[in-house]
Protein backbone atom coordinates (compact mmCIF):
# COMPACT_ATOMS: atom_id res chain seq x y z
CA UNK A 1 0.00 0.00 0.00
CA UNK A 2 1.48 3.16 -1.33
CA UNK A 3 0.58 6.56 0.83
CA UNK A 4 -0.48 9.18 -1.10
CA UNK A 5 1.61 12.58 -0.39
CA UNK A 6 0.95 15.57 -1.82
CA UNK A 7 3.62 18.32 -1.22
CA UNK A 8 3.09 22.37 -1.71
CA UNK A 9 6.31 23.38 -3.29
CA UNK A 10 5.81 27.05 -2.71
CA UNK A 11 8.97 28.13 -4.65
CA UNK A 12 10.39 31.39 -4.08
CA UNK A 13 7.49 32.52 -2.23
CA UNK A 14 6.54 33.70 0.99
CA UNK A 15 8.75 35.55 3.90
CA UNK A 16 9.38 34.24 7.26
CA UNK A 17 6.51 35.57 8.29
CA UNK A 18 4.03 34.96 5.47
CA UNK A 19 5.09 32.01 5.48
CA UNK A 20 4.31 31.39 9.20
CA UNK A 21 0.85 32.92 8.59
CA UNK A 22 0.18 30.45 5.60
CA UNK A 23 1.39 27.23 7.70
CA UNK A 24 -0.53 27.88 10.49
CA UNK A 25 -3.46 28.42 8.83
CA UNK A 26 -3.12 25.00 6.84
CA UNK A 27 -2.47 23.15 10.40
CA UNK A 28 -5.51 24.67 11.58
CA UNK A 29 -7.59 23.38 9.05
CA UNK A 30 -8.89 19.66 8.74
CA UNK A 31 -6.33 17.29 6.94
CA UNK A 32 -7.20 14.21 5.37
CA UNK A 33 -5.22 11.49 7.94
CA UNK A 34 -4.28 9.21 5.18
CA UNK A 35 -2.27 11.04 3.18
CA UNK A 36 1.56 12.77 4.06
CA UNK A 37 1.02 16.18 3.98
CA UNK A 38 4.45 17.95 2.94
CA UNK A 39 5.58 21.45 2.68
CA UNK A 40 8.37 22.43 0.97
CA UNK A 41 9.32 26.13 2.06
CA UNK A 42 11.92 28.47 0.94
CA UNK A 43 15.04 27.86 2.91
CA UNK A 44 14.91 31.16 5.01
CA UNK A 45 11.49 29.77 6.25
CA UNK A 46 12.51 26.43 7.39
CA UNK A 47 13.34 27.09 10.89
CA UNK A 48 10.24 28.88 11.63
CA UNK A 49 8.05 26.90 10.14
CA UNK A 50 9.48 23.86 11.21
CA UNK A 51 8.39 25.13 14.84
CA UNK A 52 5.16 25.95 13.95
CA UNK A 53 4.39 21.65 12.37
CA UNK A 54 5.78 20.60 15.64
CA UNK A 55 3.31 18.11 16.77
CA UNK A 56 1.32 17.83 13.46
CA UNK A 57 1.65 15.24 10.76
CA UNK A 58 2.79 17.92 8.46
CA UNK A 59 6.44 17.12 7.10
CA UNK A 60 9.29 19.75 5.78
CA UNK A 61 10.70 19.72 2.93
CA UNK A 62 13.51 22.05 1.42
CA UNK A 63 13.61 23.06 -2.61
CA UNK A 64 17.20 21.88 -3.38
CA UNK A 65 20.03 21.59 -1.55
CA UNK A 66 24.34 21.04 -2.60
CA UNK A 67 25.76 17.55 -2.53
CA UNK A 68 28.68 18.15 -0.18
CA UNK A 69 28.04 18.48 3.50
CA UNK A 70 29.94 21.66 3.91
CA UNK A 71 32.84 23.37 1.39
CA UNK A 72 33.93 26.49 -0.17
CA UNK A 73 30.79 27.05 -2.34
CA UNK A 74 29.39 30.48 -1.71
CA UNK A 75 25.43 31.15 -1.75
CA UNK A 76 25.03 26.97 -1.32
CA UNK A 77 23.16 25.45 1.50
CA UNK A 78 24.30 22.04 2.09
CA UNK A 79 22.50 18.81 3.71
CA UNK A 80 24.05 18.80 6.79
CA UNK A 81 22.78 22.47 7.38
CA UNK A 82 19.24 20.97 6.28
CA UNK A 83 19.49 17.71 8.19
CA UNK A 84 20.07 19.82 11.69
CA UNK A 85 17.09 22.06 10.84
CA UNK A 86 15.50 18.62 10.84
CA UNK A 87 13.89 18.53 7.43
CA UNK A 88 11.96 15.49 5.76
CA UNK A 89 11.64 15.60 1.94
CA UNK A 90 14.12 17.48 -0.07
CA UNK A 91 13.01 18.50 -3.66
CA UNK A 92 15.83 17.74 -6.25
CA UNK A 93 15.95 18.52 -9.87
CA UNK A 94 12.95 20.68 -10.16
CA UNK A 95 12.56 21.79 -13.61
CA UNK A 96 12.73 25.81 -13.11
CA UNK A 97 16.39 24.89 -11.17
CA UNK A 98 17.59 22.57 -14.51
CA UNK A 99 16.37 25.40 -16.97
CA UNK A 100 17.40 28.47 -15.05
CA UNK A 101 20.08 27.06 -13.01
CA UNK A 102 21.66 24.60 -14.65
CA UNK A 103 20.95 21.80 -12.82
CA UNK A 104 22.35 18.76 -15.05
CA UNK A 105 20.85 14.74 -14.30
CA UNK A 106 24.16 14.69 -13.50
CA UNK A 107 24.02 17.10 -10.20
CA UNK A 108 20.10 15.43 -9.88
CA UNK A 109 22.00 12.57 -8.80
CA UNK A 110 24.56 13.84 -6.61
CA UNK A 111 22.12 15.53 -4.66
CA UNK A 112 19.58 12.35 -4.20
CA UNK A 113 22.45 10.36 -3.14
CA UNK A 114 23.43 13.18 -0.92
CA UNK A 115 20.03 13.44 0.57
CA UNK A 116 19.76 10.22 1.21
CA UNK A 117 23.07 9.69 3.32
CA UNK A 118 21.75 12.47 5.53
CA UNK A 119 18.23 10.61 5.79
CA UNK A 120 16.78 13.16 3.76
CA UNK A 121 14.33 11.56 1.68
CA UNK A 122 14.74 12.81 -2.32
CA UNK A 123 11.34 14.03 -4.41
CA UNK A 124 13.00 13.58 -7.51
CA UNK A 125 12.00 15.50 -10.25
CA UNK A 126 11.42 14.68 -14.18
CA UNK A 127 9.24 15.53 -17.11
CA UNK A 128 9.50 16.55 -20.53
CA UNK A 129 9.59 19.92 -21.75
CA UNK A 130 6.71 20.93 -24.72
CA UNK A 131 9.20 20.43 -27.81
CA UNK A 132 10.01 17.29 -26.97
CA UNK A 133 6.14 15.61 -26.27
CA UNK A 134 5.43 17.21 -30.04
CA UNK A 135 8.30 15.30 -31.07
CA UNK A 136 6.93 12.19 -29.43
CA UNK A 137 10.02 11.83 -27.24
CA UNK A 138 8.55 12.02 -23.73
CA UNK A 139 9.14 8.39 -22.84
CA UNK A 140 12.89 8.50 -23.79
CA UNK A 141 13.55 11.50 -21.96
CA UNK A 142 12.65 10.43 -18.76
CA UNK A 143 13.49 7.13 -18.96
CA UNK A 144 17.20 8.98 -19.62
CA UNK A 145 16.25 11.32 -16.77
CA UNK A 146 15.12 7.94 -14.49
CA UNK A 147 17.69 5.79 -14.74
CA UNK A 148 20.83 8.79 -14.68
CA UNK A 149 18.99 10.28 -12.00
CA UNK A 150 19.09 6.39 -9.65
CA UNK A 151 22.36 5.73 -10.64
CA UNK A 152 24.40 4.23 -7.99
CA UNK A 153 21.17 4.28 -5.34
CA UNK A 154 20.10 0.71 -4.35
CA UNK A 155 17.10 -1.00 -3.69
CA UNK A 156 17.13 -0.75 -0.36
CA UNK A 157 16.83 3.10 -0.87
CA UNK A 158 13.58 3.01 -3.00
CA UNK A 159 11.06 3.33 -0.27
CA UNK A 160 12.65 6.87 0.93
CA UNK A 161 12.15 7.82 -2.97
CA UNK A 162 9.58 10.04 -3.89
CA UNK A 163 9.30 10.66 -7.82
CA UNK A 164 7.81 13.71 -9.45
CA UNK A 165 6.67 13.43 -12.89
CA UNK A 166 5.98 17.40 -13.82
CA UNK A 167 5.29 17.90 -17.70
CA UNK A 168 7.16 21.50 -18.03
CA UNK A 169 4.60 22.76 -20.44
CA UNK A 170 1.97 21.65 -17.45
CA UNK A 171 3.84 23.74 -14.75
CA UNK A 172 2.70 27.25 -13.95
CA UNK A 173 0.83 27.61 -17.34
CA UNK A 174 -2.89 26.55 -16.12
CA UNK A 175 -2.70 23.42 -18.71
CA UNK A 176 -2.67 20.04 -16.70
CA UNK A 177 -1.57 16.51 -18.77
CA UNK A 178 -5.00 14.55 -19.09
CA UNK A 179 -5.37 11.94 -16.01
CA UNK A 180 -4.61 9.42 -18.45
CA UNK A 181 -1.47 10.88 -19.96
CA UNK A 182 -0.32 11.46 -16.84
CA UNK A 183 -1.26 8.21 -15.72
CA UNK A 184 0.50 6.36 -18.58
CA UNK A 185 3.66 7.95 -17.46
CA UNK A 186 3.89 7.78 -14.28
CA UNK A 187 2.92 4.14 -15.11
CA UNK A 188 6.13 4.30 -17.61
CA UNK A 189 8.00 5.37 -14.97
CA UNK A 190 7.09 2.66 -12.57
CA UNK A 191 8.22 0.26 -14.98
CA UNK A 192 11.38 2.00 -15.82
CA UNK A 193 12.03 1.28 -11.76
CA UNK A 194 10.48 -2.59 -12.43
CA UNK A 195 13.03 -3.07 -14.45
CA UNK A 196 16.25 -1.88 -12.51
CA UNK A 197 15.11 -2.45 -9.02
CA UNK A 198 12.15 -5.44 -9.48
CA UNK A 199 8.27 -5.53 -9.03
CA UNK A 200 8.78 -5.07 -5.34
CA UNK A 201 10.47 -1.70 -5.71
CA UNK A 202 7.76 -1.43 -8.95
CA UNK A 203 4.84 -1.69 -6.36
CA UNK A 204 6.74 0.24 -3.44
CA UNK A 205 8.20 3.40 -5.02
CA UNK A 206 5.48 6.65 -4.79
CA UNK A 207 5.10 8.98 -8.09
CA UNK A 208 3.65 12.32 -7.60
CA UNK A 209 2.26 14.27 -10.79
CA UNK A 210 2.91 18.02 -10.74
CA UNK A 211 1.88 20.83 -13.40
CA UNK A 212 -1.43 22.89 -12.58
CA UNK A 213 -2.68 20.55 -9.90
CA UNK A 214 -5.66 22.43 -8.77
CA UNK A 215 -8.77 21.50 -6.29
CA UNK A 216 -11.19 21.11 -9.36
CA UNK A 217 -8.31 18.47 -10.81
CA UNK A 218 -6.87 16.31 -7.69
CA UNK A 219 -9.39 13.81 -7.62
CA UNK A 220 -9.64 12.55 -11.31
CA UNK A 221 -5.51 12.17 -10.93
CA UNK A 222 -5.74 10.59 -7.78
CA UNK A 223 -8.10 7.97 -8.89
CA UNK A 224 -5.31 6.53 -11.38
CA UNK A 225 -3.54 3.60 -10.62
CA UNK A 226 0.08 4.87 -10.96
CA UNK A 227 -0.54 8.50 -9.59
CA UNK A 228 0.38 8.69 -5.58
CA UNK A 229 0.44 12.19 -4.90
CA UNK A 230 0.74 15.94 -6.68
CA UNK A 231 3.68 18.44 -6.66
CA UNK A 232 1.79 21.46 -6.19
CA UNK A 233 2.88 24.88 -6.77
CA UNK A 234 0.34 28.10 -7.60
CA UNK A 235 -2.41 26.43 -5.56
CA UNK A 236 -0.06 25.36 -2.71
CA UNK A 237 0.25 29.42 -1.52
CA UNK A 238 -3.08 30.10 -0.82
CA UNK A 239 -4.32 27.55 2.58
CA UNK A 240 -7.81 27.06 1.30
CA UNK A 241 -6.64 25.75 -2.05
CA UNK A 242 -3.92 22.98 -0.44
CA UNK A 243 -5.97 22.21 2.00
CA UNK A 244 -9.05 21.46 -0.61
CA UNK A 245 -6.57 19.64 -2.34
CA UNK A 246 -4.99 17.43 0.62
CA UNK A 247 -8.51 16.34 1.07
CA UNK A 248 -9.70 15.58 -2.63
P1 LIG B 1 2.24 24.54 -10.59
O1 LIG B 1 3.74 24.09 -10.23
O2 LIG B 1 1.31 23.73 -9.71
O3 LIG B 1 2.18 26.01 -10.28
O4 LIG B 1 2.03 24.24 -12.04
C1 LIG B 1 4.05 22.75 -9.97
C2 LIG B 1 5.52 22.61 -9.67
O5 LIG B 1 6.31 23.34 -10.29
O6 LIG B 1 5.92 21.82 -8.81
Amino acid sequence: MRIPIIAGNWKMNKTISESTYLVNEIKESHLREDVEVVVAVPFTSLTEVKKAIEGTRIKLAAQNMHWEGQGAYTGEISPLMLKEIGIDYCIIGHSERRQYFNETDETVNKKAIAALSYSIKPIICVGETLEQREKNEEEKVVEEQILKAFEGIEEGQIKDIVIAYEPVWAIGTGRTASSEDANKMCGFIRKIIGYKYGEQAAKTIRIQYGGSVKPTNIKELMDMDHIDGALVGGASLVADDFVKIVNY
